[in-house]
C-alpha cells in the first residue's frame, strides 16, 4: 500500500482547476444503462472510483473507452459509454464491496431491462449505510423487490416487455434524504409508465447533474435541485454529450489547504453555487474569497469563466487569525458531511473551541484519533466533537481510515511542524485525482512513497 511524505509548512500558492465531480460522474455513467445509444461525459476524473465504475458496467454490458485529461491540473478526461448488451444484469458483490456506489446501477439497469440483480452493499467506515429507501421507492414504482443470498433483486412485472408505473415518492429517511436513492428512483421514473412524484428529494447538485443530462437523452424531469422532483415517464431516452460538474468537495478541501497553509490559492472551475454553506462556514473562520476580475478595455469585469456560478475563477486566502465556528451537517444546501473531516483539521488552528455536530453519519469520527496524534485537541461525544484550538500541529505517522478522513490527515500535515507519513492512501485515490502533484504543483512538500508489493489494497471495504 502506498503511503504520503509530507513535511508540513510550506505556504500553498499558485492556480488550481477542479477536477470533474466524483459523486456526480458514478451516477451519470450508470445512466448509460438507460439507453442504447452511446452517450459522452466530458471532465470525468481519473479516481478508483470511476475506474471501478468502468469495471461494473463493462460487466453489465457497457463499451466504454475513456482518455484521462492531458495534465493533472485539466478538469478531467473524456469517456464514451455504450451500453450494447443488455444481457447481463448481475453487478456481483466482487466489484460492489470496492464501491458502496455500484447501487446506482440498480434503478436504470431495472428501468431499461425489466431485471437488475446488484449484491447488497454493507456498511463501510463511515456507518451503517443502508439503502432501504432505494428499494422502498423502486417498490413503489411496481418494482417486485427480494433480497436473496446478499443479493438484491429486482423485477418490474412483465419482464422485459413491462414497464414501471409512475407513482408518488416519499424518499425521507432518519437522517434526511438520500442522494444515490433519489438518483436511482429519479432514473427508474425516466421510462416508467405515467408520472412520477418524488417527494422528500434530495437537492445535491449532483442530482440536478444527473437531471440535466437525463432531459438531454429526451427524458422529462422538473424540480430537481428542490424535493420535489416530477417525471413524466418516456418510452425511451437517446445518447447525449454531457460535461459534468465541478467537484465542491474537492474544492472545499482545497480551500482548506489554502487556510491551513497561510495560503494564496485561485481554483478555476470552482462550483462556487455548489458551496454556500461551506463558503460561509469558511467566510467565518477567516477565509476571504476573491471572485476573479478581468480587465476588458479598461474596465473591470468579471471573467468569462467566473461567470458561471457552478464554474467560477476564485481566489482564496486567509486573514492571519482562523476563528472558531459551530458547525453541523446537512442534506444539501447544509454543510456537508463531505468536508466535515476537512473543516476538523482546519479549526484544529483556530483560536478558541470549536463545535461539529455530524447529523448524516454519526459515526464519521475516524479522524479524531489521528488528528489527536498530530497533538490536536479534540473532545468527542456521540455525534459532536469539541475543537479545541492549538499553536501548532506536530507531523506524525497516522492511518487513512476512508476517503475524507485520509483529506483531513492530508491538510494536517501540509500545516503541521516536521514529517507527517499517512499510510493507507488508497483511500485518497478514489476521490482525488494526483492529489500529491497537484499540491506539489502549489508549493508542497508531498511525496508518494510505492510500496514494491501493492496488496490488494482497493478491495478493502470502500465508502
Ligand atoms: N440512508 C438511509 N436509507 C437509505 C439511504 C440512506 O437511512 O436507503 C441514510 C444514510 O445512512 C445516511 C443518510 O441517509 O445517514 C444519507 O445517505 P445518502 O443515501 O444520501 O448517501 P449516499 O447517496 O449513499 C452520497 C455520497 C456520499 C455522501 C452522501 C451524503 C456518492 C457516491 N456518495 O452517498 O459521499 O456523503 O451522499 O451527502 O454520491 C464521499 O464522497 O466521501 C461520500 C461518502
Amino acid at each position: 500500500m502506498d503511503h504520503f511524505v509530507i513535511n508540513g509548512g510550506n505556504r500553498l500558492s499558485g492556480r488550481l482547476t477542479i477536477k470533474g465531480s466524483k459523486n456526480a460522474t458514478l451516477p451519470l455513467m450508470a445512466a448509460a444503462l438507460l439507453t442504447d445509444r452511446p452517450m459522452v461525459l466530458t471532465d470525468v476524473p481519473d479516481l478508483a472510483d470511476t475506474r471501478n465504475m468502468v469495471g461494473l458496467l463493462s460487466e453489465l454490458g457497457c463499451r466504454i473507452e475513456f482518455t484521462p485529461a492531458s495534465s493533472f491540473n485539466a478538469a478531467g478526461g473524456t469517456m464514451l459509454l455504450h451500453a450494447h448488451d443488455q444481457s447481463q444484469s448481475h453487478a456481483r458483490y466482487e466489484i460492489v464491496r470496492t464501491m458502496r456506489a455500484s447501487i446506482c446501477v440498480l434503478g436504470p439497469m431495472l428501468a431499461k431491462r425489466g431485471f437488475a440483480r446488484v449484491s447488497m452493499p454493507g456498511g463501510c467506515a463511515i456507518g451503517d449505510r443502508p439503502v432501504d429507501l432505494h428499494l422502498r421507492g423502486l417498490e413503489a414504482l411496481g418494482a417486485d423487490v427480494q433480497l436473496h443470498q446478499g443479493d438484491i433483486i429486482v423485477r418490474v412485472p412483465g419482464g422485459t416487455n413491462g414497464r414501471l408505473k409512475g407513482a408518488r415518492i416519499f424518499l425521507g429517511g432518519p437522517m434526511g434524504s438520500t442522494v444515490l436513492g433519489t438518483a436511482n428512483v429519479m432514473s427508474a421514473a425516466t421510462l416508467a409508465e405515467g408520472q412520477s412524484i418524488i417527494e422528500s428529494a434530495a437537492c445535491e447538485p449532483e442530482v440536478v447533474d444527473l437531471a440535466k443530462m437525463l432531459n438531454a437523452m429526451g427524458a422529462r424531469i422538473r424540480g430537481a435541485g428542490s424535493p420535489r422532483i416530477i417525471v413524466d415517464g418516456v418510452e425511451s431516452l437517446g445518447g447525449t454529450e454531457h460535461r459534468v460538474i465541478p467537484d465542491r468537495i474537492e474544492a472545499g478541501t482545497y480551500m482548506c489547504a489554502a487556510a491551513m497553509t497561510n495560503g494564496d490559492i485561485t481554483l478555476e472551475n470552482c462550483p462556487s453555487d455548489a458551496l454556500m454553506a461551506a463558503s460561509d462556514a469558511f467566510e467565518r473562520i477567516g477565509l476571504i474569497f476573491s471572485p476573479e476580475q478581468s480587465v476588458v478595455g479598461g474596465v473591470a469585469a468579471q471573467s468569462s469563466t467566473s461567470r458561471d456560478p457552478m464554474r467560477a475563477t476564485v481566489r482564496v486566502t486567509c486573514s492571519r487569525v482562523l476563528r472558531p465556528v459551530e458547525i453541523t451537517t446537512q442534506p444539501h444546501p447544509g454543510f456537508p458531511t463531505d468536508i466535515q473531516a476537512q473543516i476538523m483539521a482546519l479549526l484544529c488552528l483556530a483560536d478558541g473551541n470549536s463545535i461539529i455536530t455530524e447529523r448524516i453519519y454519526p459515526e464519521r469520527f475516524l479522524h479524531v484519533a489521528e488528528l489527536s496524534r498530530m497533538g490536536a485537541k479534540i473532545v468527542r461525544q456521540g455525534s459532536t466533537a469539541v475543537v479545541t484550538g492549538v499553536r501548532k500541529l506536530v507531523g506524525a505517522q497516522v492511518m487513512a481510515s476512508d476517503l475524507r478522513a485520509s483529506a483531513c490527515l492530508v491538510l494536517a500535515g501540509l500545516a503541521a511542524e516536521g514529517t507527517t507519513t499517512i499510510n493507507r492512501v488508497y483511500h485518497l485515490d478514489r476521490g482525488y485525482e494526483s492529489m500529491e502533484d497537484r499540491l506539489r504543483m502549489l508549493g508542497a512538500s508531498i511525496e508518494r512513497v510505492c510500496e514494491k508489493n501493492p496488496t490488494n489494497a482497493h478491495e478493502v471495504a470502500a465508502v
